[in-house]
C-alpha cells in the first residue's frame, strides 16, 4: 500500500527505514514507553530491526502502515504512529502510538494523532477508528478524550501482557463524530 508521508506543524511523519534502528531501539527499550503496550522492552538492537520488517510486512499485507514521529528542526525520532488491522470490508482499523518520555505533555501526539485521524478518514476511506487502552493509561485516554474519542466499555481480560492477562477500554472515533467537530 502507499505509505504517506504527512507534515504537521513542527513534526514530518514519515515511513520507517532501516536507517531508523537505532532511534526505535531508543524508544521501545525503554520500560516508560512499552509498560501498556503488547511489546516487551527491547534488549538488542536487532528487535528493532525485526520491527522495521515487521511494519513493512503490515504495508505490504494492506493491513495498515507505522510511521515515525520527527522533528521537521532536527529529523530527530521520537515516536510512531499509525493504523494496524485496516479491515475493509468494515471500514475500520486500529490506530497505536507511542512517544519518548521526555517530549510527553507538550501536545506532540494530539498533532500527530490529530493529523493521522485526518489522513484515516480522508484518504482511507475509514468509517471507524478504534483504539485498545489500558485502563491504567491516563495519558492515552486523555489523548484520546481530546480528539473526540468515545469510550464504549471495558473489555476484561482483553490482552495478555508481560506474563499476565490485562483489561483494556475500548475507544472509537466514527466519521460523523469527527465530521460534527472538526472542519477538515
Ligand atoms: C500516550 C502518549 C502517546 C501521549 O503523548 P503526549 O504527546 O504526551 O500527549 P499530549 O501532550 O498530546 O497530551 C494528550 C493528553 O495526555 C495528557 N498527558 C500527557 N502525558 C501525561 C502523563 N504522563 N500523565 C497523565 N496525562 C498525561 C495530557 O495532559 C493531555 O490531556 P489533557 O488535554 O486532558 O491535559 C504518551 O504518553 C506515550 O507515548 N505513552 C507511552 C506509549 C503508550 O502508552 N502508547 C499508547 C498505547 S494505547
Amino acid at each position: 500500500m502507499h505509505v504517506p508521508e504527512i507534515t504537521v506543524g513542527e513534526l514530518i511523519l514519515r515511513p520507517l527505514k532501516e536507517k531508523d534502528a537505532a532511534g526505535l531501539f531508543r524508544l521501545f527499550s525503554n520500560d516508560q514507553v512499552t509498560r501498556y503496550m503488547d511489546i516487551d522492552s527491547f534488549r538488542n538492537i536487532t528487535e528493532a530491526m525485526q520491527i522495521i520488517t515487521h511494519f513493512q510486512e503490515r504495508q505490504e499485507a494492506d493491513d495498515g502502515f507505522r510511521l515515525g514521529i520527527t522533528l521537521a528542526a532536527s529529523g530527530e525520532l521520537v515516536g510512531t504512529c499509525g493504523y494496524h488491522k485496516w479491515n475493509k470490508p468494515h471500514y475500520k482499523a486500529e490506530i497505536g502510538y507511542d512517544l519518548l518520555p521526555e517530549y510527553w505533555g507538550k501536545g506532540i501526539m494530539t498533532v500527530a494523532v490529530g493529523a493521522l485521524v485526518d489522513y484515516g478518514f480522508q484518504e482511507m476511506a475509514l468509517h471507524r477508528i478504534e483504539a485498545f487502552v489500558d485502563p491504567l493509561n491516563t495519558a492515552s485516554s486523555r489523548l484520546l478524550g481530546r480528539l473526540g474519542f468515545n469510550r464504549e466499555g471495558l473489555l476484561r481480560d482483553a490482552f495478555f501482557e508481560k506474563g499476565v492477562f490485562v483489561d483494556a477500554e475500548i475507544y472509537s472515533l466514527l466519521r460523523a463524530d469527527h465530521e460534527r467537530e472538526y472542519i477538515w
